[in-house]
């Protein structure tokens, strides 16, 4: 039960419900008719409210735009099958929203703000839940410096924001992802664990080389040593190897993603052997040469369920097994899905229902 706090709320007087194709949404490019804003001044945040969609005013002297100190969550909401809205596994968003804000000196917000903020935004904009399959509303709260200030120092004052966005699939069709062996997004110390923009803006670069070799994405490698791999980015990566679930620890330079946390409960509760451990580079191509790699996917709230299809590494690109056969990966992407739209039993409380 989400504790409610005083929201004041202004609607629009004009939906933009109308400007969007629901039969062929594309990821990140329509923005809901609401969204949440709550101020903090003086050391208290303040002023909750729901308001039309709309630009932000902001000095060029405004903190953020300078320094980074911005951190931000991703979730989903979804149609259920009696028509409500589903929100998946919001209660983890805003701790791990509060774990960011603490390694980024920003104020951590209190939890009923972040769900009754959420809850309610969703709520009045529930008519913008498309509900094709692999469509949902992609929620973001975000939290920005908004001191008008260029010395480098933590803020004093500090906005936080959601709004929504109806999506479809974040990658279109199986993913090539490249063994990144040269640039680094995380190292041990640093920023990694937060959702944070710098460590987006970060693999901006190497991304792009990437893609001009003709991949979708970049599986990160330690800092150190580039020996073990670490994460894709925009998802933490799974490996099924000899039938056991394989997937680095989070241990500081990983994002700890609520996707793989939900996929790795499934699984234990399957009875799959399941496996946190690090995972060397010269383990997964031998297990590609030996046929022992039976799946990789990625696991994160954009990309759901990523089948991963070809792996790059130093110039050579092992293919990997047809995506028909993945048994592991495709029961769970059923499964979550099915949970999500309240088709399956919410076994593990995930769902809240508005
Ligand atoms: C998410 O999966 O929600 C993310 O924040 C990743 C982002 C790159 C879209």
């Amino acid at each position: 039960m989400i504790q409610t706090v005083d929201i004041n709320i202004k609607t629009t007087q004009q939906t933009r419900l109308a400007e969007v194709d629901f039969n062929n949404i594309a990821f990140g490019k329509h923005y809901s008719d609401h969204m949440f804003i709550a101020d903090y001044l003086e050391g208290q945040w303040t002023d909750f409210r729901i308001v039309p969609y709309d630009y932000l005013r902001m000095s060029p002297a405004n903190a953020t735009l300078h320094y980074g100190q911005t951190i931000f969550e991703g979730l989903k909401a979804y149609k259920g099958s009696q028509g409500g809205a589903l929100i998946f596994r919001p209660d983890m968003n805003a701790k791990r929203f509060n774990r960011s804000a603490v390694r980024m000196c920003m104020p951590e917000i209190p939890e009923e703000v972040f769900l009754s903020g959420l809850t309610e935004l969703v709520k009045l904009d529930a008519q913008w839940i498309p509900d094709r399959p692999g469509t949902s509303l992609y929620i973001r709260p975000f939290m920005y410096a908004a001191d008008e200030y260029i010395g480098v120092r933590p803020s004093d004052t500090y906005r936080f924001m959601i709004f929504t966005s109806p999506v479809g699939g974040y990658y279109a069709k199986p993913v090539r992802v490249k063994i990144e062996m040269k640039f680094v997004r995380a190292s041990e110390g640093g920023i990694g664990a937060a959702k944070t923009a710098g460590n987006y803006a970060a693999s901006l670069y190497p991304a792009r080389l990437a893609a001009q070799q003709g991949y979708d994405q970049l599986i990160w490698t330690d800092s150190k040593n580039h020996t073990f791999i670490e994460e894709a980015g925009t998802m933490n990566i799974m490996l099924v190897i000899n039938n056991v679930l394989v997937t680095p620890p989070t241990s500081g330079t990983i994002l700890e993603g609520i996707t793989r946390d939900s996929i790795l409960t499934l699984a234990r509760d399957w009875g799959v052997k399941v496996e946190e451990r690090k995972v060397s580079v010269d383990e997964i191509l031998e297990a590609i040469q030996s046929g022992t790699l039976q799946e990789a996917f990625g696991a994160g709230t954009a990309a759901t369920v990523a089948h991963i299809q070809a792996i790059g590494y130093q110039g050579t690109d092992y293919e990997l097994p047809p995506v028909e056969g993945r048994k592991l990966s495709l029961k769970i992407l059923k499964e979550l899905e099915d949970i999500k739209h309240g088709r399956a039993e919410d076994k593990f409380g995930w769902i809240v229902s508005v």
